[in-house]
């Protein structure tokens, strides 16, 4: 693959597609210049992660989101069954597409997300935890328990299920694979580039179940948008099914990291717990604190600059020059949270983050997933007032991935540690 940027020579950081030592690459990013080149499996990008430089940049009209008009590699063909993170750049969808074609995309599925339909799924949000919650109580409290593969992933699998109508497939563990699939960056270009046509296969199966059964449902909706065919809110079969997928790609790994990480962060801090517990402190204000600390997406691919864009401080992403999103380190960056950025404090009163990306790409799925942590906090410490960690936070392993950030499992006790 052609090398696009760092022509004067500079190297590169590689970053680490396990995300093995992430506090090293938030540091070396955050005390580094505007833009850091960095390789991203193969392809050079500038990661930007300081909140004044990539807030404006994320509304820059000179930056795009669609690598048909930004990319020249792309362009080329050099990516699409090259490059292991293609289901983040190569997909027909909001994700990828600016202007006219970006509101026409995002505009088929915003109406299932306005505050009027996101408060009448939290009903069936807290009746999905509860249930949850009931079986778990139904386990011996003796060993722990991974609250992870009880709770925090099955809460979202559920709720994005019954949005989209198609309750009992989005759950079967097959699919559970190719989801997981989407969120790896260690997998080879080939293996991704499989797992992608997969992922499309089987949401096309999905997608004629829902056309010869429609119903209330987001992807019934999405069904007639496509088929009605109207001028201005249609979308073609290509963009249907990638639209389809982002709920997926984006909306539920997304949602089991947040629990994850706020569950983590509140058993890591006994004494913040408490003051939520006591209501001195809002649960909201843990969510949020949590998506500060540990972003559930650290770095996010990709956009392209339109022309040589210069930084405050002299840096040039150069005109072509994919630039990555640093989501992580931003919620981290000294210059917007001081020196105490890298500690998890629920009471901070300046908890700014961009866990949800920031301008016309703001995640359309943030009040479901605000609403989720509203509902699945409070119960699952109420139901389990004696919940502790049974390893320590920091012996935790990480799911591995520049894309996700979260454990592969969250062992805790659910009664307190065996006496
Ligand atoms: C904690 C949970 C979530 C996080 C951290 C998250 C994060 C993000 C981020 C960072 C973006 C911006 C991407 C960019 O800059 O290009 C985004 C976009 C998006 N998210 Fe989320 N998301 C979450 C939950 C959800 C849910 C539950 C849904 C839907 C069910 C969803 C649907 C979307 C969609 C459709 C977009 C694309 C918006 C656009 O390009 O216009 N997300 N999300």
């Amino acid at each position: 693959m052609e090398r696009e940027v760092g022509r004067d020579g500079a190297s590169p950081l590689v970053l680490d597609l396990m995300a093995r030592c992430p506090h090293l690459e938030r540091e070396a990013l955050n005390s580094g210049p505007a833009a850091t080149l960095v390789d991203v499996a193969g392809v050079e990008a500038w990661a930007v992660s300081d909140p004044a430089v990539l807030g404006p940049l994320l509304t820059d009209s000179r930056v795009s989101k669609d690598p048909n008009r930004g990319w020249p590699a792309f362009r080329r063909g050099e990516i699409v069954g090259t490059w292991a993170l293609e289901p983040w750049v190569g997909v027909h969808n909001m994700l990828c597409r600016d202007g006219a074609d970006h509101r026409r995309l995002r505009s088929v599925m915003s109406s299932a997300f306005t505050p009027r339909r996101i408060a009448a799924l939290v009903p069936r949000v807290e009746a999905i935890a509860a249930e949850l919650l009931d079986a778990m109580a139904e386990l011996p409290t003796d060993r722990p328990v991974d609250l992870r593969e009880h709770y925090a992933y099955p809460l979202p699998m559920r709720v994005i299920g019954e949005l989209l109508g198609l309750p009992g497939q989005a759950a079967r563990p097959e699919f559970r694979a190719i989801v997981d699939g989407v969120f790896a960056s260690h997998l080879t270009p080939e293996e991704s580039h499989a797992n992608l046509r997969a992922f499309r296969e089987t949401l096309d199966g999905m997608l004629e179940t829902k056309r010869a059964e429609p119903g209330d449902d987001l992807t019934s909706m999405l069904v007639a948008a496509h088929d009605s065919g109207e001028e201005g809110g249609s979308l073609d079969d290509r963009e249907l099914t990638d639209t389809f997928s982002i709920v997926f790609g984006a909306g539920y790994e997304t949602t089991v990291n947040l629990l994850d990480t706020a569950v983590t962060g509140l058993l890591d801090h006994p004494a913040q717990l408490a003051r939520v517990r006591s209501g001195e402190v809002a649960w909201s204000e843990a969510a949020e604190e949590a998506l500060r600390f540990e972003a559930p997406i650290p770095y996010l691919p990709l956009r392209y600059a339109l022309e040589d864009i210069e930084l405050a401080d002299g840096t040039v992403i150069p005109a072509g020059g994919p630039i990555l999103a640093a989501f992580g380190a931003a919620g981290r960056h000294p210059r917007a949270h001081g020196p105490t950025a890298d500690a998890f404090d629920i009471t901070r009163p300046d908890k700014r983050h961009f866990s949800f990306g920031h301008g016309a790409h703001f995640c359309l799925g943030a009040p479901l997933a605000r609403a989720e942590a509203a509902a699945a906090l409070p119960a699952l410490f109420e139901r389990f007032p004696q919940l502790a960690l049974a390893v320590p936070a920091e012996e935790l392993e990480p799911v591995g991935s520049i894309v996700s950030n979260g454990h592969r499992a969250l062992p805790v006790w659910l009664a307190g540690p065996p006496r």
